[in-house]
Protein backbone atom coordinates (compact mmCIF):
# COMPACT_ATOMS: atom_id res chain seq x y z
CA UNK A 1 0.00 0.00 0.00
CA UNK A 2 1.05 3.54 -0.93
CA UNK A 3 -0.05 6.17 1.82
CA UNK A 4 -0.54 9.55 -0.35
CA UNK A 5 1.35 12.64 -0.23
CA UNK A 6 0.82 14.26 3.23
CA UNK A 7 -0.96 11.74 4.88
CA UNK A 8 1.64 11.04 7.08
CA UNK A 9 1.77 13.82 10.51
CA UNK A 10 3.08 17.01 10.41
CA UNK A 11 4.32 16.75 14.08
CA UNK A 12 6.84 13.98 12.48
CA UNK A 13 10.24 14.22 10.47
CA UNK A 14 10.79 17.67 11.54
CA UNK A 15 14.52 18.76 11.76
CA UNK A 16 16.25 18.90 14.56
CA UNK A 17 19.48 21.03 14.81
CA UNK A 18 22.04 17.79 15.17
CA UNK A 19 24.37 15.60 12.99
CA UNK A 20 24.92 12.50 15.67
CA UNK A 21 22.27 10.31 17.30
CA UNK A 22 24.74 10.88 20.45
CA UNK A 23 24.57 14.85 19.91
CA UNK A 24 20.48 14.35 19.56
CA UNK A 25 20.45 12.46 22.58
CA UNK A 26 22.26 15.05 25.21
CA UNK A 27 20.01 17.58 23.62
CA UNK A 28 17.00 15.24 24.51
CA UNK A 29 18.18 14.68 28.25
CA UNK A 30 16.66 18.02 28.97
CA UNK A 31 13.40 17.71 26.85
CA UNK A 32 10.46 19.06 28.70
CA UNK A 33 8.00 18.94 25.73
CA UNK A 34 5.46 17.17 27.59
CA UNK A 35 5.16 16.44 31.51
CA UNK A 36 6.47 13.01 31.47
CA UNK A 37 10.06 13.71 32.21
CA UNK A 38 8.75 14.82 36.00
CA UNK A 39 8.06 11.41 37.43
CA UNK A 40 10.92 9.11 34.98
CA UNK A 41 14.17 8.41 36.34
CA UNK A 42 15.73 9.39 33.19
CA UNK A 43 15.04 9.41 29.44
CA UNK A 44 15.48 6.70 27.57
CA UNK A 45 16.82 7.59 23.99
CA UNK A 46 17.34 5.06 20.86
CA UNK A 47 20.25 2.77 20.81
CA UNK A 48 22.33 0.79 17.97
CA UNK A 49 24.13 1.55 15.77
CA UNK A 50 23.97 4.84 13.64
CA UNK A 51 24.61 3.01 10.52
CA UNK A 52 21.63 1.09 10.92
CA UNK A 53 19.24 0.35 7.56
CA UNK A 54 16.32 -1.14 10.10
CA UNK A 55 15.31 1.15 13.00
CA UNK A 56 12.34 -0.43 15.41
CA UNK A 57 9.85 1.51 17.67
CA UNK A 58 8.36 0.63 20.52
CA UNK A 59 6.18 2.51 22.42
CA UNK A 60 7.49 3.57 25.26
CA UNK A 61 9.91 2.50 27.98
CA UNK A 62 9.25 0.10 30.90
CA UNK A 63 9.62 -0.34 34.37
CA UNK A 64 13.59 -1.84 34.06
CA UNK A 65 13.79 0.64 31.00
CA UNK A 66 13.69 3.68 32.91
CA UNK A 67 16.15 1.92 35.64
CA UNK A 68 18.50 1.36 33.74
CA UNK A 69 17.90 3.81 30.73
CA UNK A 70 17.92 1.69 27.94
CA UNK A 71 15.43 0.45 25.51
CA UNK A 72 13.59 -3.31 25.47
CA UNK A 73 16.00 -4.70 28.08
CA UNK A 74 12.83 -5.72 30.37
CA UNK A 75 10.58 -8.55 29.88
CA UNK A 76 9.42 -7.52 26.19
CA UNK A 77 12.62 -7.09 25.30
CA UNK A 78 13.32 -10.44 26.56
CA UNK A 79 10.94 -11.88 24.20
CA UNK A 80 11.62 -9.71 21.83
CA UNK A 81 15.23 -10.77 21.05
CA UNK A 82 14.11 -14.00 20.69
CA UNK A 83 11.49 -13.29 18.36
CA UNK A 84 14.12 -11.20 16.29
CA UNK A 85 16.88 -14.32 16.62
CA UNK A 86 13.92 -16.91 15.18
CA UNK A 87 13.49 -14.41 12.45
CA UNK A 88 17.08 -13.89 11.56
CA UNK A 89 16.86 -10.70 12.36
CA UNK A 90 20.23 -9.27 13.94
CA UNK A 91 18.94 -7.09 17.03
CA UNK A 92 23.23 -5.16 16.12
CA UNK A 93 21.88 -4.53 12.35
CA UNK A 94 18.88 -2.56 13.95
CA UNK A 95 18.44 0.72 15.90
CA UNK A 96 16.28 0.31 18.42
CA UNK A 97 13.71 3.42 19.72
CA UNK A 98 10.31 4.07 21.09
CA UNK A 99 7.61 6.94 20.22
CA UNK A 100 7.80 7.92 23.92
CA UNK A 101 11.29 8.40 25.48
CA UNK A 102 9.98 8.64 28.94
CA UNK A 103 8.51 6.26 31.59
CA UNK A 104 4.58 6.59 31.77
CA UNK A 105 3.10 4.66 34.95
CA UNK A 106 0.46 4.53 37.61
CA UNK A 107 2.37 3.86 40.90
CA UNK A 108 0.58 0.84 43.01
CA UNK A 109 2.26 0.22 46.11
CA UNK A 110 5.79 -0.50 45.40
CA UNK A 111 4.93 -1.07 41.61
CA UNK A 112 4.93 1.26 39.07
CA UNK A 113 2.23 -0.05 36.16
CA UNK A 114 2.47 0.55 32.36
CA UNK A 115 0.26 3.44 31.73
CA UNK A 116 -0.76 4.00 28.27
CA UNK A 117 0.91 7.10 26.60
CA UNK A 118 -1.94 9.71 25.29
CA UNK A 119 -2.01 11.17 21.33
CA UNK A 120 -0.26 14.80 22.70
CA UNK A 121 2.20 12.47 24.59
CA UNK A 122 3.06 10.92 21.19
CA UNK A 123 3.00 13.96 19.33
CA UNK A 124 5.19 15.85 21.04
CA UNK A 125 8.08 13.16 21.75
CA UNK A 126 7.25 12.48 17.95
CA UNK A 127 10.35 15.52 17.80
CA UNK A 128 12.81 12.80 18.68
CA UNK A 129 11.79 10.17 16.36
CA UNK A 130 11.79 12.26 13.52
CA UNK A 131 15.25 13.64 14.73
CA UNK A 132 16.35 9.93 14.72
CA UNK A 133 14.95 9.06 11.65
CA UNK A 134 16.64 12.18 9.84
CA UNK A 135 20.14 11.45 11.36
CA UNK A 136 19.65 7.64 10.68
CA UNK A 137 17.98 7.79 6.94
CA UNK A 138 17.04 3.70 7.51
CA UNK A 139 15.74 1.03 4.83
CA UNK A 140 13.25 0.51 6.67
CA UNK A 141 11.44 1.29 9.99
CA UNK A 142 9.34 -1.63 11.91
CA UNK A 143 6.91 -0.15 13.96
CA UNK A 144 5.89 -2.16 17.42
CA UNK A 145 2.42 -1.82 18.27
CA UNK A 146 -0.33 0.84 17.62
CA UNK A 147 1.47 3.71 19.37
CA UNK A 148 4.86 3.76 17.11
CA UNK A 149 3.00 3.07 14.24
CA UNK A 150 0.50 6.43 15.58
CA UNK A 151 3.92 8.35 16.09
CA UNK A 152 4.88 7.66 12.70
CA UNK A 153 1.75 8.08 10.16
CA UNK A 154 -0.94 9.80 12.24
CA UNK A 155 -4.36 8.76 12.61
CA UNK A 156 -5.02 7.17 9.59
CA UNK A 157 -2.57 4.40 9.62
CA UNK A 158 -4.68 1.27 11.49
CA UNK A 159 -2.53 -1.48 13.28
CA UNK A 160 -5.21 -4.66 12.32
CA UNK A 161 -5.73 -4.04 8.37
CA UNK A 162 -2.28 -3.01 8.05
CA UNK A 163 -0.24 -5.87 10.09
CA UNK A 164 2.33 -7.52 8.20
CA UNK A 165 2.17 -4.95 5.59
CA UNK A 166 4.97 -2.61 4.22
CA UNK A 167 3.78 0.64 3.77
CA UNK A 168 5.55 2.96 1.18
CA UNK A 169 4.20 6.24 2.80
CA UNK A 170 5.76 9.13 0.23
CA UNK A 171 7.07 10.98 2.78
CA UNK A 172 8.84 8.47 5.20
CA UNK A 173 11.24 5.25 4.31
CA UNK A 174 8.90 1.78 4.31
CA UNK A 175 6.95 0.90 7.24
CA UNK A 176 6.82 -2.72 8.24
CA UNK A 177 3.57 -2.59 10.82
CA UNK A 178 3.69 -4.93 13.23
CA UNK A 179 2.30 -5.68 16.98
CA UNK A 180 4.28 -4.97 20.46
CA UNK A 181 5.65 -7.93 22.03
CA UNK A 182 4.27 -7.17 24.82
CA UNK A 183 0.95 -7.88 23.48
CA UNK A 184 2.39 -11.57 23.19
CA UNK A 185 2.65 -11.78 27.11
CA UNK A 186 -0.45 -10.64 27.67
CA UNK A 187 -2.58 -13.35 25.87
CA UNK A 188 -3.88 -15.72 27.95
CA UNK A 189 -4.81 -18.76 25.27
CA UNK A 190 -1.80 -20.86 24.34
CA UNK A 191 -2.76 -21.88 20.85
CA UNK A 192 -3.56 -18.21 19.89
CA UNK A 193 -0.42 -16.92 22.05
CA UNK A 194 1.70 -19.49 19.86
CA UNK A 195 -0.02 -18.29 16.54
CA UNK A 196 0.55 -14.82 17.02
CA UNK A 197 3.85 -15.26 18.18
CA UNK A 198 4.29 -17.02 14.74
CA UNK A 199 2.87 -14.40 12.91
CA UNK A 200 5.17 -12.09 14.80
CA UNK A 201 8.36 -13.85 13.96
CA UNK A 202 7.10 -14.20 9.92
CA UNK A 203 6.36 -10.32 9.95
CA UNK A 204 10.28 -9.62 11.52
CA UNK A 205 11.63 -12.29 9.19
CA UNK A 206 10.07 -10.09 6.36
CA UNK A 207 11.92 -6.80 7.81
CA UNK A 208 15.61 -9.59 8.06
CA UNK A 209 14.85 -10.12 4.11
CA UNK A 210 13.44 -6.64 2.99
CA UNK A 211 15.18 -4.81 0.06
CA UNK A 212 14.40 -1.84 -0.42
CA UNK A 213 13.17 -1.40 -4.56
N1 LIG B 1 8.12 -1.62 25.70
C1 LIG B 1 8.44 -0.68 24.77
O1 LIG B 1 7.62 -0.30 23.95
N2 LIG B 1 9.67 -0.20 24.79
C2 LIG B 1 10.59 -0.60 25.65
O2 LIG B 1 11.70 -0.08 25.58
C3 LIG B 1 10.24 -1.58 26.59
C4 LIG B 1 9.00 -2.07 26.60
Amino acid sequence: MTIAANVGPAWALEVANADSIAELWHQAEDCTRCDLYRNATQIVFGEGSGKAEIVLIGEQPGDQEDLTGRPFVGPAGRLLDHCLEEAGLDRQRCYVTNAVKHFKFTPRGKRRLHAKPNAGEIRRCAWWLGAELNILQPKLVVTLGASALYALLGPKAKLTPERGHILHPTNHPPVLVTIHPSYLLRIRNEADRDQQRRDFVSDLHKAAEFRPR
